[in-house]
Parts: structure tokens; C-alpha cells; sequence
């Protein structure tokens, strides 16, 4: 009781029950889309059903509040952002990323190991668990390199960076060409059960690209980044990974090319997967006409045929993940020509409304979308996936799927703005986050 004698209402963050009334709540791995109650207690679902909220009282229940049509999904599992800490916490640091997270809608993200220095040791592995943690909220779960320095030659002490946590290994931004580290790297990551993830990229056939080559890149006199590129490597790799019997995952995939090899190995058992980026479904080449340095990107926007045949491959599952990318860039590294731009656009915060959009328009089966958003990527990362059943760990994410919002810089926790989308009106926003029980975001309240 407040002094004036009001009762105050308590916050979302106050209360250990919180109460979805009445939500659509959308869970494939559970067999579940119904309009239910979800009562979380302490850090458990405790109820989910229609009604089952009626018998919750009590003096600290908080009553989630959201408008009709509300969905109600298992917490976001992002397999490839980058957090830029240690070493470049002028573009984003732990905090800062992990509170983007949470405004996305992600309970849990993977951080890529192309820091200063590069995650490829223990302490470093130790230090973003132990840090992440006591931020808290979104959970961190590290990638560390496959190589030293990610230089594509020595490998990492794989048996220790997994005992520090680290969830797989990849070299992203950069990848590893060279056929014989690669297949060392599969063997001794499968002794670990941990998943290589590859930055599919022929280097000597990328040199000097500035983008995807193709029309847009002749017309801009611009060097262009062929497809082929990306193609060689996932042949290559998905010929090593069927010899090793290992776990390989491909990041970013962008090519119609790279999914005829990766729908090929998956039908012959080969255990592969991959990923696609929001950015790669939605944007071509045509984007960088203006020579907008927030569309470059690695690998390069491709064309409409390639977005076309991605829709398809995510629809069906070839592609099993949504994967952000999330790659944030300061105004020193975008606010140039485009030659001397930095790749990479931030993507957490827009993941949710741009994904939604392709469910809008029947693109992709909302079920698919939680999927390739939750239990896809959180099986590749050997995680537990997040459910809404009863018993199972309240990992959360409420989104209204109605409410339009214009994409601003102040809106974005991440201290980087780069992104395309800035100034565009969206549709889809996420009002609550909860991870392990506690409120990670809740839009209705300020930031402090
Ligand atoms: O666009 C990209 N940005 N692609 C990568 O592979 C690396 C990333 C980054 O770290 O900025
Ligand atoms: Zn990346």
C-alpha cells in the first residue's frame, strides 16, 4: 500500500506468478497452437489450458497485460550473433547485446568467437559465461573458434573450450579453406559432439569483393563476390563431414547452389544443417544501388531467385534455422565508401517483425517460423530447447503481431544502428520476454 492509501499495482519484474491470459500460444515441439491461460510460478510453467489461470490469486500475480491475438511463443534461441567483447565495446559489449536480445524476443543467443582477441582459449570462453551471467537476463551461450586466431591452420583446444561451455566452433567471418584443417577440425570437434559451423567462403575467389557479382555489381563497377564461392566450399565440406561422420552446420547460407548440396546430403543422411539470415530472405543486390554501406554484408545480399528458392528451402526445412547475424558496425566502420564499409548488419531487434511479415504473406507456416526460431537452432547447439508445457523452465517470448512501430535509432538497445530497415514502419512487436521465470524486456515498461 502505497502512502496515499492506492494500492499500487506491482511491475512485471516484482511478481513471481505471472498470468497470460487468454494467448495464442504456439509450440510446435509440444503440438501445441490454442488459445490458452500460461501461468508461470517462480521459474516453472506451472499451468498451461484454457482457464487455467482461474485459480490463481494472490497478492503478488501479475497479469501480463497485451492485446488480442497476442502469440505466445517458447523463448527465441539466436545461433549467430556477434557481441563484439571483448576488445570492440565501442560497437556493442555484453550488456548492451544482451539487452538487445531481450527487445528481440531472444531468451538465448550464441556469440560468435571474431573478437579482439578471438575466442579461441578457455579463459575467454570462461570470462563471456561468468559475465553474461551475472548481467543476466538473455543467457550467452559462446562459440569458440575452430582455429587459432581464426587463421586457419592450428586447431583449438576443442575439449577445453567445450568443459568452458562453448556450444560449437566456427571461425566465422572467416573460412576455413584449407581441405585438410577442415577435416581435422570435423574429426576432433565430433569427439566432443560439438558442431563446426562454416563461413562458407572460397577466399580466392572473393578477393577484393565488394558485393554479389551480378548485374547491380557490373553497373556500380564494383568488384562482386560470386556465388560459386560459397557453393565450392559447401560441396567440399559436405563430402568431409559425410567421410567424418561429424556435425557440420552452415551459417548464412545465401545460394540456390549451396541448397541443392545441402538438400542432396540431407536426403542421404549426411548430418548437415544450416541457417538463413532475415537479411538473406528479404533484401537482393538492388539494395546497394545507392551504395548503402548498411546493405553490405558477408555473405553479399544475392539475387531474387536466390531469395525465392531460400523462402522455399526455410519452408520445407531444408534450411532448419533463422539465424540473426546480428553484426554491429559504428559509424566508423559505415559512414564511408562502401569499399572501406565493414559487413554486417545488426538484426536482433527486427528479427521478430521482419520474420513475421513472410508469415503475413504465407511465405513461411507460423509453425515453421517458431521452429527454425527455437527447438532448430537450440537442438544444433546441443541446448534444451525451450518448451510451453507444464514443468518445463519458463523461457517465454509474448509477441503482438498487429502493432506497428517505426524502426528508429533511439528504439534499438544495440549501441550500433546499422540497419537498412532504419526509418521503416514495421508490424509485429515483442512485449515480453522471460527468461528462467524473471522478465528479461517488458515493453511496457521504460528502459532505466
Ligand atoms: O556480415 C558479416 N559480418 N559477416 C560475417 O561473416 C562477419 C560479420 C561481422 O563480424 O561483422
Ligand atoms: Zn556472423
Amino acid at each position: 500500500m502505497s502512502s496515499s492509501g492506492i494500492h499500487k499495482l506491482p511491475s512485471s519484474k516484482e511478481c513471481n506468478v505471472l498470468v497470460f491470459r487468454g494467448v495464442r500460444a504456439v509450440d510446435p515441439s509440444s503440438n501445441l497452437d490454442a488459445i490458452v491461460d500460461v501461468v508461470v510460478e517462480g521459474k516453472t510453467i506451472t499451468h498451461v489450458g484454457p482457464n487455467a489461470a482461474e485459480c490463481v490469486f494472490g497478492e503478488c500475480v501479475f497479469e501480463v497485460p497485451h492485446a488480442p491475438g497476442a502469440l505466445l511463443f517458447p523463448g527465441l534461441f539466436d545461433l549467430h550473433t556477434h557481441l563484439r567483447e571483448p576488445g570492440q565495446e565501442y560497437k556493442e559489449d555484453l550488456a548492451s547485446g544482451l539487452a538487445a536480445a531481450a527487445a528481440g524476443g531472444f531468451t538465448d543467443v550464441c556469440a560468435m568467437p571474431n573478437t579482439r582477441p578471438v575466442n579461441d582459449n578457455r579463459a575467454i570462453t570462461e570470462m563471456l559465461v561468468l559475465k553474461s551471467r551475472t548481467i543476466g537476463g538473455t543467457r550467452l551461450h559462446p562459440i569458440a573458434a575452430i582455429t587459432v586466431g581464426q587463421k586457419g591452420e592450428a586447431l583449438t583446444e576443442m575439449a577445453d573450450l567445450k568443459e568452458a561451455g562453448a556450444v560449437a566452433v566456427s571461425d566465422d567471418g572467416y573460412c576455413v579453406t584449407r581441405s585438410d584443417v577442415m577435416r581435422r577440425a570435423l574429426e576432433y570437434a565430433s569427439t566432443f559432439d560439438l558442431p563446426v559451423i562454416q563461413h562458407c567462403e572460397d577466399h580466392a575467389l572473393t578477393a577484393g569483393a565488394q558485393m554479389h557479382e551480378g548485374i547491380v555489381s557490373t553497373k556500380l563497377g564494383l568488384r562482386g563476390w560470386p556465388r560459386v564461392a560459397e557453393d565450392v566450399i559447401v560441396a567440399r565440406d559436405v563430402i568431409l563431414a559425410e567421410y567424418t561422420r561429424a556435425r557440420y552446420h552452415v551459417a548464412h547460407v545465401s545460394t540456390a547452389g549451396a541448397l541443392r548440396i545441402l538438400r542432396e546430403a540431407k536426403s542421404r543422411g549426411i548430418r548437415v544443417t544450416a541457417e538463413v539470415t532475415p537479411h538473406h530472405l528479404l533484401l537482393t543486390d538492388a539494395s546497394l544501388l545507392g551504395y548503402n554501406t548498411a546493405c553490405k554484408v558477408n555473405p553479399p545480399l544475392r539475387e531474387d531467385e536466390d531469395l525465392s528458392v531460400l523462402r522455399e528451402a526455410l519452408a520445407d526445412g531444408t534450411i532448419d534455422c533463422i539465424a540473426t547475424d546480428h553484426a554491429p558496425h559504428s559509424p566508423l566502420e559505415k559512414d564511408c565508401d562502401l569499399h572501406d564499409a565493414s559487413p554486417g548488419m545488426i538484426g536482433l531487434e527486427l528479427c521478430v517483425p521482419l520474420m513475421l511479415g513472410l508469415v503475413r504473406k504465407n511465405i513461411l507456416p507460423l509453425s515453421r517460423f517458431v521452429d527454425a526460431l527455437t527447438a532448430a537452432p537450440a537442438k544444433i547447439a546441443g541446448r534444451t530447447a525451450s518448451r510451453i508445457k507444464e514443468g518445463a523452465e519458463a523461457n517465454l517470448t509474448l509477441v503482438d503481431p498487429d502493432a506497428h512501430w517505426t524502426v528508429t535509432p533511439d528504439r534499438l538497445r544495440s549501441k550500433s544502428k546499422n540497419t537498412p530497415f532504419i526509418g521503416q514502419s514495421v508490424t509485429g512487436m515483442v512485449v515480453m520476454t522471460v527468461v528462467g521465470g524473471a522478465v528479461a524486456f517488458d515493453a511496457n515498461e521504460k528502459p532505466e
